[in-house]
């Protein structure tokens, strides 16, 4: 089975996880999105990675699901988010992908996510300060990547 793991990262944490699915995937293809599109008739399986950010999807990676919403709906598909929260899955799910897209999916999830405050720039930066602020303010834990999730993302995908 052909299998593309495509994502989307703006300060490196999603193409970190992508990595590190790709290891469990034996064969797989990693392409950046922000720096290449994919021919996806090469591929039986696809997973499209993102990073969230207010809320949202990486632009490269909204642009591609929606330019190839067709496609996709042809193939077996599957989605991953790296979120600083893991919690609000229905809400990004609803926020940003189709909703036949969406219902296709082998598996949707998120790995998890770092707050690299120092990587940031700019109004990312402030907003970065802010959300580290919020969650000491409310004595939460720090966003962090799951690794324990990416490994059952990858067992579900091959099951
Ligand atoms: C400016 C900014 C906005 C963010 N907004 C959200 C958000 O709305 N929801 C969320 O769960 N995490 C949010 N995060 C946390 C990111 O999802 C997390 O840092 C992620 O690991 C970023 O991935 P990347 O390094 O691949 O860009 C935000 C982070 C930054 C810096």
């Amino acid at each position: 089975m052909k299998i593309l793991v495509a994502y989307a990262s703006k300060s490196g944490t999603t193409a970190k996880c992508a990595k590190m699915l790709a290891e469990y995937l034996s064969g797989t293809e990693l392409v950046d999105l922000t720096k290449k599109t994919p021919n996806l008739d090469n591929y039986d399986l696809i997973v499209i990675g993102s990073s969230i950010r207010m809320g949202y999807l990486h632009k490269a990676a909204g642009v591609f699901i929606n330019e190839h919403r067709q496609q996709l709906l042809k193939k077996k598909t599957a989605f991953f988010f790296c979120s600083g929260f893991v919690n609000d899955m229905e809400q990004l799910i609803k926020e940003n992908l189709p909703d036949e897209v969406a219902e296709k999916a082998i598996i949707i999830d998120s790995f998890g996510g770092e707050l690299n405050i120092e990587k940031q720039k700019g109004i990312d930066k402030f907003v970065a300060k802010m959300i580290a602020q919020k969650v000491s303010k409310q004595q939460q834990l720090m966003p962090r990547i799951y690794p324990e999730r990416i490994k059952l993302f990858a067992v579900k995908l091959l099951a």
